[in-house]
């Protein structure tokens, strides 16, 4: 194994350090180090090292759509992002609702050694609401299964959704709810609101989001369970959360970048590359969604990446899947959200820390330091760079940020002491 000496790196928001990365640890943090005869030397001047981000939610749609991304090219989209590790979303083809399939997207993900990839599994059977999946042999299987999700889909029954939180318990397991109560959101296309009366599409209330999150946070807080809920995306979804919060209740909460950045009046074009599912809410939406990740009502950041192949995507806006690729553009538009209102430290919190806590990823989400795994990213504050599409190392293409001009480029990442990206390029 090389062994690196990345020199001159600010850890989050400390000072200039040197790094001594061997055996897949960090030997040494200090300044003036001598990595000794072969240590490859890495000039880290200006840049900052984060804890290797924590996605807790990637589509890798591997098994079934390998067309749209694989775990191998999911994977180096997310190392190029700076992350180290991946939460992959149940809504494959088959479902990963066994352990069968967990274990062959674990297996997947240990092949291509780009990013841990730890499989999320199917709350209910093939995610048709019915009946619970086999969470237990999910959770016993190779992948050690904690998170459950239907994502994609809401697990709207009440009694499903209590049972599902009860069996949970046993492992410090977490249900990652999809809120979207099916019944207010029937022929949905985007926000309901003044541009979707304007533009005539049907549309998709912030009410069916918030009222499958206060169900939620009560159930939980009645069965003494955890849960998470994905992409908020409603000031109204903030305001209950900060209430069970406040109450104890234990729920955590993501956002997308995409919703931190992104409004419903970009449907106007009506290009598909907008529609994504929760929809793109309004200016105050996006205002409250940010304030409520740097207070940390909401806890983390997720990219909710959602591949899609081109003739899925590329047709009229009705017929388009909802979704939108994530990973390699998640930094820079967190930081340009919210950058200076989180800073260094509270983007490693909310994209590295917290997110590994809620997995329960003990190996991911800490800081580059002596005696600890050397799982890290180097990323340049000052760079600026274009989104070109056919760049991206993810097998689709379908960004919103397509021309954008954004902050911040990941530099280097590394895996347990393996760099998986190096000069803003993946070693595979
Ligand atoms: O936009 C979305 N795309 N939202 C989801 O919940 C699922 C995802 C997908 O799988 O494409």
């Amino acid at each position: 194994m090389t062994t690196y000496l990345v020199r001159g790196a600010r850890v989050v928001d400390g000072d200039p350090t040197d790094l001594l990365v061997r055996d897949g640890v960090v030997a040494e943090a200090g300044s003036k180090l001598t990595g000794g005869a072969g240590a490859e030397v890495i000039d880290a001047d200006g840049l900052v090292a984060l804890p290797g981000l924590v996605d807790l939610h990637t589509h890798l749609r591997e098994p079934g759509r390998e067309d749209a991304e694989t775990v191998e090219s999911g994977s180096r989209a997310a190392a190029l992002g700076g992350y180290t590790a991946v939460c992959a979303m149940a809504n494959t083809s088959p479902v990963a609702d066994t352990a069968g399939v967990v274990e062959q997207v674990w297996r997947l993900g240990r092949t291509a050694g780009l990013v841990d990839v730890q499989p999320i599994g199917a709350v209910t059977v093939g995610l048709r609401g019915e009946q619970l999946a086999e969470l237990g042999a999910m959770a016993d299987s190779a992948a050690r299964v904690r998170i459950f999700s239907d994502d994609g889909h809401c697990v709207a029954d009440p009694r499903l959704m209590r049972r599902a939180l009860e069996y949970v318990r046993a492992f410090d397991g977490v249900i990652a709810q999809h809120a979207e109560e099916p019944r207010l959101t029937d022929g949905a296309q985007m926000h309901e609101g003044i541009e979707s009366a304007r533009l005539g599409l049907p549309g998709w209330p912030a009410v069916a989001e918030e009222a499958i999150i206060a169900r939620d946070v009560l159930l939980a807080e009645h069965v003494g369970a955890r849960l998470h809920v994905c992409h908020v995306s409603t000031a109204g979804s903030v305001e209950i959360l900060r209430w069970a919060k406040a109450r104890g209740i234990a729920v955590t909460a993501e956002v997308t970048p995409h919703h931190l950045m992104l409004t419903d009046t970009l449907a106007g074009g009506y290009d598909p590359v907008f529609k994504v599912n929760p929809p793109l809410r309004t200016a105050a939406d996006v205002d409250a969604l940010r304030s409520a990740l740097v207070d940390g009502v909401v806890d983390v950041v997720a990219t909710d990446h959602a591949p899609h192949a081109t003739q899925d995507k590329e047709c009229e806006w009705p017929y388009a899947r909802p979704g939108m690729v994530g990973l390699e553009t998640a930094l820079s538009v967190v930081w340009q959200a919210v950058g200076d209102r989180l800073g260094w430290a509270g983007v490693a919190e909310r994209m590295s820390r917290a997110p590994a806590r809620i997995a329960g990823l003990a190996e991911h989400g800490h800081d580059p330091a002596p005696g600890r795994a050397a799982t890290f990213t180097l990323v340049d504050p000052a760079a600026r760079w274009t989104v070109e599409p056919a760049e991206l190392a993810s097998r689709s293409r379908n960004t919103p940020y397509a021309g954008m001009e954004l902050p911040v480029r990941v530099v280097a990442t590394f895996l347990r002491g393996e760099p998986t990206v190096l000069d803003g390029k993946a070693m595979r």
